[in-house]
């Protein structure tokens, strides 16, 4: 995805924003630029306070001048505005290749509403193209991949999958301090069935499928912009 659509898209979504509002604020590349933008308006006078879904985002933000605060600070937020890795019917979403995912759901399902952020690309049916990431407690990790991947195979679903590595070879870490199994399950056609088996696992901290969240996503194409609904 070019920049500059990650900018478009990211622009397109500030029009949501209020003065005033309490703001989940995402992760990755894509919310970055949103960041970046909304720190432009927050320079110029705009007043928004903001939960970061990551320490990544927590110190990008704060650099730029963008006042925040916690999540038990501020329990209840008005627009959690973050990208997506990718953006399926209903708006069905994988969420967590930056690895976020943990805190990302917990700020999204304390918004009144999320927007997406994202390029045409990112749209699909159905999803799972994108490898599924899976935040795993690293007690009993052998045991709880065992149990991903009989729950994927009881739903159809078989592929690779993997603990997720750093470039030194070490385990990457979540910001909670969880690992991430990603699953290459390639077509996830009933994610919601998916969903529950995975919330059976005990070691399954949180997975990456983002389900009834999103009111809106915002699509930056080469020669347009949509606004999909659920
Ligand atoms: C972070 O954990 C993810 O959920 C990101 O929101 C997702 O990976 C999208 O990232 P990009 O905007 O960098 O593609």
């Amino acid at each position: 995805m070019s920049v500059e659509l990650k900018k478009r898209a990211a622009a397109r979504a500030l029009e949501f924003v209020e003065p005033g509002m309490r703001l989940g604020l995402g992760t990755g590349s894509t919310a970055d630029e949103f960041v970046r933008l909304l720190a432009e308006k927050v320079a110029a006078g705009f007043d928004v306070i903001g939960v970061p879904t990551s320490e990544r985002t927590a110190a990008l933000a704060s650099s730029l001048g963008i006042r925040l605060a916690t999540l038990d600070q501020l329990p209840e937020l008005d627009l959690t505005i973050d990208g997506a890795d990718e953006i399926g019917p209903q708006l069905a979403l994988i969420k967590g290749g930056g690895g976020a995912l943990l805190r990302e759901k917990i700020v999204a399902a304390a918004s009144a509403r999320m927007v997406v952020i994202a390029d045409a690309t990112k749209v699909v049916d159905p999803i799972g193209a994108f490898p599924l990431p899976i935040e795993v407690n690293p007690f009993g990790l052998a045991s709880t991949r065992g149990k991903v991947i009989a729950a994927g195979a009881d739903l159809g679903l078989a592929g690779e999958v993997k603990l997720r590595l750093k470039t030194d070879g070490a385990p990457f870490v979540t910001d909670g301090g969880h690992f991430i199994l990603d699953a290459s399950f390639r077509r996830i056609p009933d994610p919601m069935s998916l969903s529950r088996a995975l919330f059976e696992i005990p070691g399954v901290v949180e997975h990456g499928l983002f389900l009834g969240l999103a009111t809106a996503a915002v699509v930056a194409g080469a020669d347009r912009i949509d606004v999909l609904t659920p």
